[in-house]
């Protein structure tokens, strides 16, 4: 099934509960608000691009939610909501983006029923254009890939992150459709994970050959020649590095991405993103962009054992910010890009992209 979508039946979303992985395959329905900004928050739904499907499911959810005899009051209780889904998890531009693109169908609607059905269509008209994007960016990355490569990657941006098919493993996927085979060495990711709960999950499901690492192993393979491309996703791309990166561009990814691309630098592997247009924040600078910091229990303990003093004090932010120079493709739905990007024309081909 697609990571989340719409329970026709019981008229709300219902979403794959990654936090049960990889024990459990299991499903959990958000039928209010509440229970949606919990399940992103804990990581139930996550990824870029799965968080803007939650985004864009959530509005619809909210418009089926809030009653109101008057349809202003309605839309004003709805706006109130997709604020709170909105602002659930900061970093990842797909969430709010895709909470004020439905936002925009809402006021362009007059009734609570047109209202209805419209957040819906378009909510199911997102996931759709997610899962195609996927796929040509997939197809673009393919082509960086040779028949017998191994790919180093790091979190989980695979289908799981997404509504199907996936960004970084959506590369890999499609190379196996073109007849390559591609082995992937999955970083465990630390402190929550994603690597090994969740990625090697879906790489072993499409047999992929995986092989897990802990996160302070990934510098010896590439030492050891293990790894022919390190391929990660993004929560958001930037192409104004502010005060900090100058004109360079930040890709904001898992925390950890930033140490495995200076490896990648240090060890001449080619360091990819990949990314749907999206993902890309083309209205802020880095310095606008806000980092999770996650709670340090999280640090403190390991599935409820204690694993460090309570009292302990904790940096726990949840992504870091790799500068483009240390980029060496970004690989959109549009195709492959080295960086320095020439800004204006990369922009311009965000129109090319599907809307
Ligand atoms: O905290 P998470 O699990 O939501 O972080 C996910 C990532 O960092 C992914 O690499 C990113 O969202 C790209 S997935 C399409």
């Amino acid at each position: 099934m697609r990571t989340i979508t719409w329970d026709d039946e019981r008229d709300c979303i219902v979403m794959i509960d990654q936090t049960k992985l990889p024990a459990e395959h299991t499903t959990y329905h958000a039928e209010t608000v509440p229970e949606l900004i919990e399940s992103i928050e804990m990581l139930r739904i996550r990824g870029a691009s799965g968080l803007g499907a939650a985004g864009a499911y959530g509005v619809a959810l909210a418009t089926r939610r809030n009653d109101a005899d008057d349809f202003e009051a309605f839309v004003d209780a709805v706006a109130t909501d997709a604020e709170a889904i909105a602002t659930a998890r900061p970093t990842a531009v797909n969430l709010s983006r895709e909470v004020d693109s439905l936002r925009g169908v809402l006021r362009s609607c007059t009734s609570i029923p047109e209202a209805r059905e419209r957040t819906l269509a378009a909510a199911e008209e997102l996931a759709d254009v997610d899962v195609a994007r996927n796929k040509r960016l997939g197809e673009h990355g393919a082509e960086l890939l040779d028949d017998g490569d191994t790919v180093m990657t790091h979190c989980n941006a695979g289908a799981l992150a997404t509504v199907d098919w996936g960004t970084a493993l959506g590369v890999v996927y499609s190379a196996q459709e073109a007849g390559k085979r591609v082995d992937v060495i999955a970083n465990e990711t630390r402190p929550l994970n994603q690597g090994s709960r969740i990625t090697t999950v879906e790489l072993q499901e499409r047999g992929v050959e995986t092989t897990l690492v802990p996160d302070n192993a990934s510098g010896l393979c590439m030492q050891q020649g293990m790894v022919d491309a390190v391929i990660v996703g993004a929560d958001r791309v930037v192409l104004d590095g502010g005060e900090e990166f100058g004109d360079q561009g930040v890709v904001f990814n898992k925390i950890g991405t930033y140490k495995h691309a200076v490896l990648a630098d240090r060890h001449d592997v080619p360091f990819v993103v990949a990314a749907p247009h999206a993902t890309v924040d083309t209205e802020r600078s880095a310095d606008e962009v806000e980092i999770e910091q996650r709670d340090g229990d999280e640090l403190r303990k390991i599935y409820g054992t204690q694993n460090a003093p309570p009292e302990t004090a904790v940096y726990n932010p949840a992504f870091d910010a790799t500068p483009m120079e240390l980029v060496d493709y970004l690989v959109t739905e549009t195709g492959v890009y080295e960086p320095p990007l020439d800004r204006a024309a990369f922009e311009a081909e965000a129109d090319r992209a599907t809307p």
